[in-house]
């Protein structure tokens, strides 16, 4: 089976991890400090917080804000649970904007009639890797004096007008999850250039800490370990090798899969550049089920992301959200499949990928 992906794990790491296991410092300590550094300098912001997950960094995030119950926050109607249940979680309620069907990202152009007095952010989705529409939503935020917070999970890497994904925001946040460009098995970060906002982060994620043992509010342990900073800092070294590898991947799919009528390969504008976190394509004409069908009969591991809506997810449906709310998500999350793209791949696996994909039918 090719599977959808595949931790890019050797012995560098291996290495890495066994040094901080023998050090003593297993929890909080220089290696964290040292990953913050280095991973937000190379997104492009003063300081990186790092936390336990991508979930964790977005719950922070939103609370460093101060928001909270009564105000409202603006998100993608398409992307994984974790975006919206941040929101959920400090109060306030989550307003889903519909996607432009090309980019599979937060049609911007929809999100203005969404605003009103309670709006107090809007949180875009870099998702499967690829930019949103930053310059038209730094305006909107600058315009209605909203904060900006980036769900850059996917987007490790990823660039808009030559500046990287994550650099725009108030506070941007990343996921190192397993499946992720860039990976500590679990964990996540702030990052932001806010030195106030840097502080309060800290705090959050250290139990409301100002000093050792005082404690300013209630908050969270959401702290990372030494064991997976020490991964990703390895894993920060290889990123750019591994997302040209995956952008290698993408350009070879779509050369030998857009003439065919019945998908549509991603789109990605001419400003931007993916960190192909999924190489997603769209499944036309209601054959979607029987493509997976014949993906897996031939071994290739292929996934559905997502395949509800956000808002149409039980947890959110027993809030009173409906169908209707976003048709082009709806219409979308019927559609999309992602194939593997990632650099586990052999040319042979490519090649195998395209072949079973032009069999299908
Ligand atoms: C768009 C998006 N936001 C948030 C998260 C949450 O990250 P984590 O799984 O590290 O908590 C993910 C992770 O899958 C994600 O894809």
């Amino acid at each position: 089976m090719i599977p959808i992906s595949k931790p890019d794990i050797g012995e560098d790491e291996i290495r890495a991890v066994e040094a901080v296991l023998r050090s003593g410092y297993i929890v909080q300590h220089n290696k964290t400090k040292e990953f913050e550094k280095e991973f937000s300098s190379y997104i492009g912001t003063k300081y990186g917080i790092a936390t336990s997950s991508g979930t964790a960094a977005l719950m922070i995030a939103l609370e460093s804000l101060g928001i909270k119950e009564g105000d409202e926050v603006i998100t993608t109607s398409f992307t994984f649970v974790a975006t919206g249940n941040a929101i959920l979680y400090t109060g306030a309620k989550p307003v889903f904007v519909d996607i432009d069907p090309r980019t599979f990202n937060m049609d911007v152009d929809l999100l203005e009639e969404r605003i009103t007095e309670k709006t107090k952010a809007i949180m875009p989705v870099h998702l499967y890797g690829q930019p949103c529409e930053m310059k038209k939503l730094e305006k909107i935020c600058h315009d209605n004096r909203l904060f900006l917070i980036e769900d850059a999970a996917q987007a490790h890497g990823a660039e808009y007008d030559g500046k990287k994904a994550g650099s725009f925001g108030d506070i941007s946040c990343f996921s190192f999850y397993a499946t992720k460009n860039l990976v500590t098995a679990e964990g996540g970060m702030c990052l932001t250039d806010s030195e106030e906002i840097e502080n309060k982060l800290r705090m959050i994620r250290d139990h409301g800490q100002s000093e050792r043992y005082v404690h300013q509010m209630l908050a969270y342990n959401f702290r990372m370990t030494d064991i997976n900073a020490a991964l990703g800092l390895v894993q920060l070294k290889k990123l750019d090798a591994m997302n040209e590898k995956r952008a290698k991947n993408a350009e070879c799919f779509t050369k030998h899969l857009k003439d065919l009528n019945w998908l549509e390969t991603p789109f990605i504008p001419e400003n931007m550049q993916s960190s192909w976190h999924q190489y997603t394509l769209k499944i036309l004409e209601g054959k979607r089920d029987e493509f997976l069908g014949h993906m897996t009969e031939n071994n290739i591991q292929c996934n559905i992301y997502y395949p509800i809506p956000l808002y149409l997810q039980p947890v959110y449906r027993n809030l009173g959200y409906k169908e209707g709310l976003c048709p082009i998500s709806e219409r979308v999350s019927k559609e999309v499949v992602s194939i593997p793209v990632g650099p586990h791949l052999t040319e042979i696996d490519t090649k195998v990928i395209i072949d079973t994909i032009r069999n299908f039918k």
